[in-house]
């Protein structure tokens, strides 16, 4: 599966069960922050994929389609889709914008620094672009959009996965400063229009239900401290 800064890889076998539980047949399945996927991958049947990323988007969109991304992605070519990310200028598409950006950029951070290899001869390039691999197959037939998530047309009734950037944390790339009063508004008015909401966040406001909480280890050196992974819903 793709590494992504946030994602749930590790507990979306928690999580899922949960959401799907009273899913009807039919019934969409909902990401307006998908990031890396990796939860949506592992939802069968009507699914509907978005995010604030064009180039994320884009990736996903011609990756699923078959076309093919460029196999060698070396330090220049890195620095040039980098230059191209913040200038805007050049010849890359914003397919292998993205493809380059979310394979070859240290953890995952879209353009923060190149990966590269390790001493000991790792190469976090290639093993990022072997984790992908498999999960392509996974994302046929999901109908993927690229808009802010107040702009997503939302198909009636569905189940909406809200795994929005935590509070506090790094920022995504070229994400605009995200308003969670606007967000929990927003909640609210999905909730009226007949969705069924689950979000993932630390802490929300008392008007939302936590369904399920685990606590995570988090490797910083020495130190191992624990927070909890937590999904609310409304
Ligand atoms: C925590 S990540 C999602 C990770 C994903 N669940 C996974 O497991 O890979 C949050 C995502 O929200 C997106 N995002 C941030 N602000 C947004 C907005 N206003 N509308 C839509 N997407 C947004 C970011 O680009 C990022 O991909």
């Amino acid at each position: 599966m793709m590494k992504y800064m946030g994602s749930k890889r590790r507990i979306c076998k928690d999580i899922l069960p949960i959401m799907l539980k009273n899913r009807h047949s039919g019934q969409y399945f909902v990401e307006p922050f998908c990031g890396g996927c990796n939860v949506i991958a592992h939802v069968d049947g009507n699914r509907l994929a978005a995010d604030i990323n064009p180039y994320l988007i884009a990736m996903f969109q011609s990756l699923v389609k078959g076309e093919r991304p460029p196999s060698i992605i070396n330090k220049q070519i890195y620095e040039k889709a980098r230059n191209q990310y913040r200038c805007g200028v050049g010849i890359l598409s914003d397919f292998e914008i993205g493809w380059i950006g979310f394979m070859a950029s240290f953890r995952a951070k879209f353009f923060g620094r190149y990966a590269g290899s390790s001493n000991d001869g790792r190469d976090y390039v290639q093993e990022a672009i072997d984790n992908i691999k498999p999960q392509i197959k996974l994302l046929k037939g999901i109908r993927f959009e690229c808009c802010d998530y107040r702009q997503l047309l939302i198909p009636r009734h569905s189940i909406v996965y809200c795994d929005i950037p935590y509070k506090g944390t790094t920022r995504f790339g070229n994400t605009p400063t995200f308003s969670y009063n606007a967000f929990y508004k927003w909640c609210f008015l999905m909730k009226n229009e007949g969705h069924t909401l689950f979000i993932s966040e630390y802490a929300m406001p008392n008007d939302f239900q936590l369904v399920w909480e685990k606590p995570i280890v988090k490797n910083l050196g020495n130190q191992k401290p624990t927070r909890a992974e937590r999904l609310y819903t409304l």
